[in-house]
């Protein structure tokens, strides 16, 4: 099976001649890493991490690497189908403009979570018809997108009914998303398994329950309004086993049998990501194979109904592209444990704090110093910079308030600790601004190492600007 990391390193390493650092190796076992934690991260050879530091004038920082972001869209967009295929990235992932212009660069289309993340996409370039909106809170103004062409699914009858009164007797377009009744893991679960939230089944509010469209429910609402249902849509966090794909896939394909305007089934996102060494990433080429097959079988009993498919990955696409550069900014001990403080935390990387997920932390060597950083190690917790004991950057895994000691290399004040893995749900989900501190900014490796800067620090007036004085003499 292919290792997009190892290859990576290696290509970041072959490009920036960077001989002196052997690559790291992904899927390394974790015990051999906890021996001898690697001196460089995933795409940041210590020359690389100085250069985006400068850009982007100090830590912290995001680096997103585009050879990375390139590579997981190929496999995405290689992803084994019938009849055709829609790649469409979950820009909730990482929203900002120049990763959304690279995947619109590849031909990728657009899985919004909100009406203010259609208009982000549109800014960015994405025509209308490129975008489909799948919400918890439909827009106050859908109608208006709708128009404008934006491809909407229904992920709850009260949609569906709003959707149906604003095009009534129209033939209107539109998706259903369906809660089949299984899933496994949520949009934050990693591939050690835990996670928060479910997107499928009896615990999750996400989609239409299946028995609404067995038991007529739906059909009828759909018949009511004159509506014309032309996709299905399920998103379960499938994970990477392809016989869990084959199963997913079969049972979403009985729900296009109930309207044969269908010509569209989407499976949604939620391909799992190794982050650390030891994790396995989805060999999309090997789930996707038996959901191919499932299309063509469909197309067999039915006519010849030859069905698009549709998939949508956030994690997928940029979960391993991106890391947070920062500064250990303060060393403490206690009388049971040694703590590095970064200069970035739960600002910026929540998902430590949020489910006790696992980020790779490497420590680079900070400014005025060799670049070779030794090879002592030391048994340490890594923190964030809140004023908040939950800012915790080494939990124990999927306990995200204990913590736990990782052995890294031996740091000081002044060293640079790269957390990689943080490309998905970092930048855009975070306890933005707690503190005060402002949003960190983003930078973009190229694969000759050049960097440029993507978003800027913020500013201080930044934070408040949208705070209003109220009147006189209230106190
Ligand atoms: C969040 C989301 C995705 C992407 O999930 P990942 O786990 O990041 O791949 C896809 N589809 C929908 C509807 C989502 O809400
Ligand atoms: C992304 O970053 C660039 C550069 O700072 C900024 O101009 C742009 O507004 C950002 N785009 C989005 C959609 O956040």
């Amino acid at each position: 099976m292919k290792t997009p990391h190892a290859s990576l390193a290696l290509l970041t390493l072959l490009s920036t001649g960077a001989h002196a650092f052997a690559p790291n190796l992904h899927r390394a076992p974790s015990t051999a890493l906890r021996a001898t934690p690697p001196s460089q991260s995933n795409f940041l050879t210590p020359e690389l991490a100085a250069s985006c530091i400068a850009t982007a004038s100090g830590t912290p920082l995001y680096a997103y690497s585009l050879p990375a972001l390139a590579e997981a869209a190929s496999a995405c967009l290689a992803f084994p189908n019938a009849y055709g295929l829609t790649v469409r990235y979950a820009m909730k992932a990482c929203p900002n403009g120049s990763v959304l212009k690279y995947f619109l660069s590849r031909g990728i289309h657009i899985d919004a979570s909100s009406g203010f993340e259609v208009r982000r996409a549109m800014e960015a370039g994405f025509q209308p018809e490129m975008i489909s909106l799948s919400s918890q809170e439909l827009p106050g103004d859908f109608a208006d997108l709708v128009k404008m062409g934006i491809k909407v699914n229904a992920c709850s009858v009260s949609q569906l009914e709003r959707i149906g009164k604003a095009f009534p007797n129209t033939n209107q377009k539109v998706g259903i998303r369906i809660n089949p009744g299984v899933g496994s893991g949520g949009f934050s679960s990693s591939t050690t398994g835990f996670s928060k939230t479910n997107v499928g089944g009896p615990s999750s509010s996400f989609g239409i329950w299946h028995e609404l469209l067995t038991d007529g429910t739906v059909p009828s609402i759909v018949e009511t309004y004159g509506l014309e249902v032309e996709r299905i849509h399920t998103h379960i966090g499938s994970g990477s086993d392809p016989a869990i794909w084959q199963s997913v896939a079969t049972r979403s394909l009985s729900f296009c049998k109930i309207w044969d305007t269908v010509t569209a089934l989407n499976l949604g996102g939620g391909y799992k990501v190794g982050r650390n060494p030891g994790e396995k990433t989805t060999d999309l080429i090997e789930i996707g194979a038996p959901v191919a097959d499932a299309f063509r079988e469909f197309a067999k009993e039915n006519n010849g109904r030859e069905l698009k498919l549709e998939i949508e990955p956030g994690t997928y696409l940029v979960a391993n592209a991106g890391a947070l550069v920062a500064t250990i900014q303060d060393k403490v001990s206690t009388s049971d444990h040694i703590f590095l403080k970064m200069d970035a935390g739960m600002t910026d990387v929540l998902r430590p704090s949020l489910y006790g997920a696992i980020h790779p932390i490497t420590i680079l060597p900070g400014s005025g110093k060799s670049s070779d950083i030794g090879t002592d190690t030391e048994s340490v917790v890594v923190v964030g910079h809140c004023c908040e004991s939950g800012d915790l950057m080494t939990p124990k895994p999927g306990e995200p308030e204990a913590l736990e000691e990782r052995t890294l290399r031996k740091a000081e004040i002044g060293d640079i600790a790269v957390m990689d893995g943080s490309g998905a749900y970092c930048s855009g989900m975070s306890t933005k601004n707690y503190n005060s501190f402002p949003e960190a900014p983003e930078v973009l490796v190229t694969a000759e190492g050049e960097v440029h800067l993507i978003r800027k620090r913020q500013r201080l007036e930044q934070i408040y600007e949208n705070e209003c004085d109220v009147p006189q003499g209230v106190f």
